[in-house]
């Protein structure tokens, strides 16, 4: 579990520190205000481990630059990453394990993602930058098996996935160890009560994921955003483990019953499969919605209120306690408001 951060030069953010870090973690604030970037930050760094996004079938690198920059790829695009494209500088980031171990990533602008060796600058006063290539051995030799199953697995979730990155490259391994059972029952649950099952149906082109109901079958495509989302993530979810996942503004096309039904299988596969969550969101709905639920499911849930100066990009971090949001709603103040309190 990942217990603090810092990222250094990164779109906006040319400074932020986060400590405290939790199994559940909560991102709130403006917009703008860095939330999305600490996910991408993650991410970034977790290219060092493992290159290929395996949801999407993509480059992890391109689609970190695509997913803010329509067709840009990382050959033609990287720039808009750096803060104010200032490319001389190097983006950093840091990530502190609860292990005790310390990884510093340094992404140039030409050239490799890279890793500096933990405890070698304090021996020798001199850093030693590591390349992705032999990474296994690295992590072997320096002890570092945890970390790198860590960020070698995790996954990104926003509402750029798509239908046919689950049925090709996600549900097999479901039915292989029949989890999708779980993504029908939560189906059933919200979405669709009649459901019997999620099959592959053939289609036009190739075969297509469908909601099988007593008298017709509708495909995933053709459900409600809330509900086709909802499957995607649950598809994800239910089949990682001993890693973080990055969920963006998951409220997003969500009922309030949708959402009340995603985070609660959001959070039991949190507790069952040994997942730290890094969420951001504008709801105060899933704020409560999650601290209640963690309290129930006994995991430690933390909310964090970011705010970005824009002429300096400095961001500062504050947590928000559950006593805090109280007394704010007490007094009829919204609490996501506090830049202007
Ligand atoms: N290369 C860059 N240099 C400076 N600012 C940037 C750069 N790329 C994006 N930004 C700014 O950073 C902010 C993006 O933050 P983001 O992580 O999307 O915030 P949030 O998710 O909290 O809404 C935006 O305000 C954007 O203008
Ligand atoms: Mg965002």
């Amino acid at each position: 579990m990942i217990e603090s951060l810092t990222i250094e030069n990164l779109r906006g953010i040319k400074k932020l520190s986060i400590s405290g870090l939790t199994n559940i973690n909560i991102f709130v604030g403006k917009n703008g205000a860095g939330k999305s970037t600490i996910l991408e930050a993650i991410f970034l760094a977790s290219t060092f481990f493992n290159k290929e996004d395996t949801l999407r079938g993509k480059n992890k690198l391109d689609y970190i630059v695509k997913r803010r920059a329509g067709r840009g790829n990382w050959q033609n695009s990287r720039d808009i990453l750096w803060y104010a494209r200032n490319t001389s500088e190097d983006i950093t980031i840091e990530l502190r394990f609860r292990t005790g171990n310390s990884l510093k990533f340094k992404v140039p602008y030409a050239g490799e993602i890279s890793l500096q060796i933990p405890s070698e600058e304090k021996a020798t006063g001199k850093a030693t930058w590591l390349k992705p290539d032999n990474y296994l051995d690295v992590a072997r030799s320096l002890g570092l098996e945890k970390e790198t199953v860590y960020l070698r697995e995790v996954v990104f979730l926003d509402s750029r996935l798509s239908v046919y990155d689950i049925e090709r490259r996600v549900w097999r391994y479901l039915l292989d160890k029949r989890l999708d059972k779980l993504v029908v029952d939560l189906v059933r649950d919200e979405y669709e009560p009649r459901t019997e099952s999620i099959t592959y149906k053939p289609g036009i082109s190739g075969f297509v994921l469908s909601i099988l109901l007593p008298h017709t079958s509708v495909e995933i495509d053709g459900l409600g955003d809330g509900a086709r989302i909802a499957i995607l993530y649950a598809s994800i979810l239910a089949l990682v483990s001993d890693t973080g996942v990055l969920i963006e503004d998951p409220e997003v096309h969500q009922h309030p019953g949708g959402l009340l039904t995603l985070l609660k299988f959001t959070l039991k596969m949190a507790k069952e499969r040994n997942l730290q969550l890094f969420i951001t969101t504008h709801s105060l709905e899933l704020v409560s919605i999650a601290r209640e639920l963690c309290n129930k499911y006994g995991l430690d849930v933390k909310v964090f209120y970011i705010e970005r100066d824009h002429e300096t990009g400095l961001v500062d971090v504050r947590t928000i306690d559950r006593v805090d949001l109280e007394v704010l709603e007490k007094m009829g103040l919204d609490p996501r408001l506090l830049h202007v309190l």
